[in-house]
């Protein structure tokens, strides 16, 4: 499959998406649920964004799955393993044309996440010092999230890759970012429930814009 312009009826079909996982996710029981309920409009307005966009630059086969463990340091460079996409999702919802952004967001989410996995499975739950190391861990997933974004952007230069306004570019990977969040959160509360704070704080935080 090449890849093709997004069009303004994939930007309302992705954020209708994204919406719709949002809501079956706050339809289930929790009280972990509750602050993600009350902000639920922020994230939503996030999705909405992708309605108003001039342009989506282009949709493409994309991983699906990309995270810091899908990715192989080797001597002569970094290899990307585990093309399978999205556990969850169906075979033709795993092959459709999607934004590379998707991708960048799921690697700039996984750099969160080693933050706080070298945390939560590393250190004693001394609240006094976890919170020093939470902060430097923040700093760290930051710098990288900054490092890898500014890399990723000039890789790409003017292709139309990516929407024409910095904007525009913006607004499309926290989309996939909050999106990618939401998605967390149902994985955590169903694998390790100890863990859903992690994806919420990064929600709850209105996605880090
Ligand atoms: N060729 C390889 N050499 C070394 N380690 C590998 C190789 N292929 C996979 N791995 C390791 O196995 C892990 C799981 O592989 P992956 O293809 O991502 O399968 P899945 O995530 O579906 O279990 C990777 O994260 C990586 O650490
Ligand atoms: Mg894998």
């Amino acid at each position: 499959m090449r890849a093709q312009p997004v069009s303004a009826a994939m930007l309302g079909s992705w954020a209708d998406a994204m919406t719709r996982e949002l809501d079956q996710l706050l339809g289930g029981a929790g009280a972990a649920l509750e602050p993600l309920r009350e902000c639920r409009a922020e994230v939503v307005a996030g999705f909405d964004a992708l309605r108003g966009l001039g342009g989506g630059g282009l949709a493409i086969r994309v991983h699906g799955d990309y995270h810091l463990g899908q990715a192989l340091r080797t001597d002569t460079g970094w290899t990307v393993l585990d093309f399978e996409g999205e556990p969850a999702l169906g075979v033709p919802e795993r092959r459709a044309l999607s934004s590379p952004l998707r991708d960048v967001a799921g690697l700039l989410r996984s750099l969160d996440y080693a933050a706080a996995a070298a945390l939560m499975e590393r250190t004693e739950p001394d609240p006094e010092r976890l919170e020093a190391l939470r902060r430097q861990g923040d700093a760290w997933a930051e710098a990288n999230r900054r490092l890898f974004w500014g890399a990723y952007l000039a890789r790409v230069g003017d292709h139309p890759l990516l929407p024409g306004s910095a904007e525009d570019t913006l607004a499309l990977r926290r989309a996939w970012e909050l999106r990618k969040a939401v998605y967390e959160v149902g994985y955590e509360l169903g694998h390790r429930p100890d863990w859903v704070g992690l994806p919420l704080r990064f929600l709850l935080d209105g996605g880090r814009s």
